[in-house]
């Protein structure tokens, strides 16, 4: 394989982690099995998106639908969750990374909650890798969360419907002030969104693998990074456009 080339990497990786479930049954484990040794792989893809130097990694971790799960599943998911941070954040202090969340934090239980504002306190003033996690999060809850609030300042007179461009919109969102995903993997065969980061993927450059989340390794986060790096964003532009970097001859 190729190196990677260091001026071409993404600047904002997101990562829909699937099948954990998958993984487990077939191995006749029980599902939150899966997710235990999916919480290992993030360990693997955080340390490596930190050394290879990308900027901004946004994992999938638990849907708004995900909620619909039997509850003991949610149970152990939500357990899983607060005891990774509790263990990791003294390793994002080490490695400068910071902490975000995005999603509907009111739905998530107090003592997640309470871990979660710890470690986005005590990671505050790191700067090498933004690592958001997106937690009972949806895309669409998240579009009408923002839409409530723009209305909400429109009525207040902070702002008139002039006002309302694709800048401002963005800035109402969760992911209000990080950079648009370049680059999406989706774990587990799945060729589908799923609800995740609707607007912010317009125009990310998508990458489906079979392998389910727990089996995901570095050399297959690398293959995928090297894939990244073979595409040409066009941004609606001709290719000419963008390979030139001058104006096309023949209009
Ligand atoms: C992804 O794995 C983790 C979460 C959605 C929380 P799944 O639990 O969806 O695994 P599959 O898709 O059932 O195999
Ligand atoms: C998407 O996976 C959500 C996460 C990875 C957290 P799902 O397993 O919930 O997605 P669907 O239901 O297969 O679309
Ligand atoms: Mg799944």
């Amino acid at each position: 394989m190729l190196p990677l080339d260091p001026e071409r990497l993404p600047v904002h990786v997101a990562i829909i982690m699937d099948g954990n479930g998958r993984w487990a049954q077939e191995r006749m484990l029980k599902r939150i099995v899966g997710h235990q040794r999916g919480a290992e792989t993030v360990n693997m893809v955080v340390e490596h998106a930190w050394q290879v130097g990308i900027k901004y990694l946004t994992l999938f971790a638990f849907s708004s639908e995900n909620w619909s799960r039997p509850a003991i599943e949610v149970r152990a998911l939500m357990a899983l969750l607060k005891k990774y941070i509790r263990k990791e954040t003294a390793r994002m202090m080490r490695k400068n990374i910071r902490y975000n969340v995005i999603g509907n934090r009111a739905d998530l239980p107090d003592d997640v909650n309470e871990t979660l504002d710890d470690a986005i306190r005590q990671t505050s003033g790191n700067t090498g890798m933004l690592l958001t996690l997106a937690l009972s999060y949806g895309g669409r809850q998240e579009l009408s969360r923002a839409a409530a609030r723009v209305a909400r300042d429109v009525l207040a007179g902070k702002l008139t419907p002039e006002d309302i461009s694709v800048e401002k919109f963005g800035s109402y969102l969760d992911t209000g002030g990080l950079p648009d995903p370049d680059f999406l993997i989706r774990t587990s065969g799945e060729m589908r969104i799923s609800n995740f980061l609707l607007w912010q993927l317009a125009y990310t450059e998508l990458y489906f693998t079979e392998t389910n989340w727990p089996d995901f390794t570095i050399n297959e986060f690398n293959k995928a990074l090297a894939d990244f790096q073979s595409r040409e964003r066009r941004f609606g532009k001709t290719s000419d456009q963008i390979s030139l970097r001058t104006e096309p001859l023949n209009v």
